[in-house]
């Protein structure tokens, strides 16, 4: 692990699940490595200023999270999570790959999609003790990882 190189190893997973996984489907369909891509790898992507002003690319991969409008102490709710407020696509070349929701540092739940999902979108149970901040995760394959923050007030 000491020559581990994070960026190069998020990239090649990435690219190898088109490569082994999708190869037959893409057939010449090439992978760009244009240097625009290569930067989306290299951080968690959040977005920037308020949501009023956000980006095409925020708008396509930030987590959009619903919740109910009343979250009672202790008992269950349902979290719905759709990957970007404008709908990621689900194409075999470009989709989401996973989406992960912690409460805190701790994992609450992972959702692993191929690209014959149809939809990014997930519904879980959640609950909390208190208010609490809740963090959602996805990963494009072009575009990297994206986090979204969510206060739950009880
Ligand atoms: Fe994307």
């Amino acid at each position: 692990m000491r020559n581990f190189n994070r960026r190069k190893f998020l990239k090649t997973i990435g690219i190898s699940s088109l490569a082994v996984g999708m190869a037959p489907v893409i057939g010449s369909l090439k992978v760009s490595k244009a240097a625009e891509e290569i930067d989306w790898f290299q951080n968690i992507n959040r977005v920037k200023d308020p949501p009023t002003s956000m980006t095409p690319k925020e708008k396509g991969h930030a987590p959009s999270v619903q919740l109910p409008g009343a979250i009672k102490a202790g008992e269950p709710f349902t979290l719905n999570i759709q990957v970007g407020e404008t709908l990621h696509p689900m194409t075999p070349t470009h989709y989401i790959q996973w989406v992960e929701v912690y409460l805190g540092v701790e994992l609450i739940s992972r959702i692993e999609f191929s690209p014959l999902c149809p939809q990014a979108k997930v519904t879980i149970p959640v609950s909390v003790d208190k208010t609490s901040t809740l963090r959602v995760m996805s990963r494009c394959n072009l575009h990297g990882i994206w986090e979204s923050t969510k206060e739950v007030k009880v």
